[in-house]
């Protein structure tokens, strides 16, 4: 008999709108969207119903950023496939988008088949993998072509950063973006200048700066911008569409808003470490607390960084041309009137109702004290990579939705749907509409408020990471499980402050992403 679950009296919410309504869910699948679906004699046998009066039901996330079980830096980092999922779903995300990587001169097929066969045994909810280029030839030309038509890849990313490991040059970057562009992938570069890394770590460690705050310093934020820019301007070259992953600086977003505004297909992944908190860390006296914050591109020490970022992020396109948050009803009834319409298409005013910054991962590459001691004395040997994948929600609605930068449609927005358009799984992923996943999140808004010192956490010394959002979730079958605890790497981020009790997930139908066409039609 099938499974089904009537979510009752909660506030849907897409991107779009927001309605008191119940949702039906049958083998995983949303079957109904509508007032009153409890037949009047209540609820018949094989019907759990659960009560979501005062509660938001959302899409559920999708983290488009993720590292689990990555061997990377002599290490490899601790959250595999089946702890890194347990934890997206104990934190609101229903869908994880990994990477798989060959090293230079390797198959990009095999490393697929190799991400895939750790991925697939032990995941919990719903995987896809992006496909990394980290070297050019008409073999990774051809095998890119492959994983979009046969393997149902949508999105490969290229490393200008990683010199001798990943690296790949200006050239290089010019023919796998064309190669995108032709067989109709997404590309996303890892924007970082890798030779001026490579001179400014010898310059830092020639000074006798060997700790965590030297990780910084040798790449400061003109190193992350200036790789965005040359990144944008191969891709508009070819007329390549391009996506951004990790934005971590005020310049990096300014180069991406200045690109959109300017009419580029372009778009920017800031992440919940970037949003959420500062590098201002790194120069924190305990060594594994800086270290624990060490990622590339790096976290800013400018304080002032997660905030714009979130600016940007919540500056979401309302179709008026103003702000959504400043945009009068009045002026949503003009905006339909051909004078503005006109204004709009001319570029008069296109610039303030842009979209800057579109989605949000994590980057989720997590290793722990031991791990990370691998550059007690050198900071060029810290595996590099921070926590967030439970996170992620709650960071974005403390720090977005609570602060009043963004709205709860916007919110999911950010969270779900547009990677949901982005990566081609829409509108199975992103929406509550019938006949999607039932992907959901019945999240409670009162009760996701993260600790007021999110700033200012300090990683425990032992190797246990801060119980965070741990919220109820609930699989297609409806057993039940409560998931206390998530990875084993130290948290950067933050414990939330009434764990617990947040917000219930459900898991929809459990798909397979890859293993068959659904390449993207960007
Ligand atoms: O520091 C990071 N970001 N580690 C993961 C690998 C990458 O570049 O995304
Ligand atoms: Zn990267
Ligand atoms: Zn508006
Ligand atoms: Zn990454």
């Amino acid at each position: 008999a099938p499974s089904r679950l009537l979510i009752r009296g909660g506030r849907v919410v897409n991107d779009d709108f927001s309605e008191v309504a119940d949702v039906l869910v049958e083998d995983g699948v949303v079957r109904a969207l509508g007032h009153d679906l409890l037949p009047p004699g209540g609820a018949p046998v094989g019907l759990r119903v659960l009560d979501a009066a005062g509660k938001l039901v959302l899409p559920g996330g999708i983290d488009t950023h993720t590292h689990m079980e990555f061997p990377f830096m002599d290490s490899r980092s601790i959250d595999d496939f089946h702890q890194g999922t347990k934890a997206a779903l104990a934190g609101g995300t229903t869908m994880i988008i990994d990477f798989a990587i060959p090293q230079k001169g390797g198959s990009l097929i095999e490393a697929f088949e190799t991400w895939r066969s750790w991925a697939d045994p032990k995941v919990c909810c719903d995987y896809s993998l992006h496909v990394a280029v980290t070297w050019w030839s008409d073999q990774v030309r051809e095998e890119m072509k492959i994983l979009v038509q046969d393997k149902g890849v949508n999105s490969f990313k290229m490393f200008m950063a990683y010199k001798d490991l990943y690296m790949v040059r200006d050239l290089e970057l010019y023919a796998a973006f064309s190669q995108c562009k032709e067989i109709g992938a997404i590309a996303q570069v890892h924007a970082e200048n890798g030779d001026l890394i490579a001179e400014g770590a010898k310059k830092m460690l020639a000074l006798g700066i060997t700790g965590p705050e030297g990780h910084e310093l040798c790449r400061p934020e003109a190193v992350e911008a200036e790789a965005t820019l040359r990144a944008i301007t191969i891709a508009s070259a070819v007329n390549c569409p391009l996506y951004i992953v990790h934005v971590m600086s005020k310049s990096a977003a300014k180069v991406i808003a200045d690109a959109r505004r300017d009419g580029k297909v372009v778009y920017g992944e800031p992440i919940a470490a970037s949003l959420g908190t500062d590098g201002t860390h790194y120069w924190n006296k305990e060594w594994h607390h800086a270290a624990h914050h060490v990622m590339g591109p790096p976290l800013r020490p400018d304080p002032s960084t997660p905030d714009f970022l979130m600016n940007l992020l919540a500056n979401g396109p309302c179709g008026s041309g103003l702000p959504r948050r400043t945009c009068p009803p009045f002026m949503r009834i003009t905006m339909v009137m051909s004078l503005w319409s006109i204004l709009l298409t001319r570029g008069f005013l296109l610039h303030i109702c842009c979209d800057d910054l579109t989605t949000t991962g994590t980057d989720n590459c997590t290793f722990n004290t031991c791990q990370k001691a691998l550059g007690k004395d050198d900071f060029t040997k810290i595996p590099n990579g921070v926590n967030g994948v439970e996170d992620r929600m709650s960071v974005i609605w403390e720090k977005g939705v609570h602060s009043g930068k963004m709205d709860e449609n916007r919110f999911v927005a950010v969270t779900s749907t547009n990677a949901a358009k982005i990566f081609n799984l829409y509108p199975r992923k992103g929406r509550i509409a019938v006949g999607s996943d039932a992907d959901i999140v019945i999240w409670d808004p009162k009760a996701t408020r993260l600790s007021p010192s999110l700033q200012s956490i300090v990683c425990s010394s032992d190797d246990m990471r801060p119980t965070s959002s741990a919220g109820e979730v609930i699989e297609s079958d409806f057993d039940l499980h409560t998931w206390t605890s998530a990875a084993s790497g130290e948290a950067t981020l933050g414990k939330l402050e009434e764990p617990g009790g947040c917000f219930i997930t459900v898991k929809g139908k459990h798909r397979d992403y890859l293993s068959k066409n659904s390449s993207s039609g960007c």
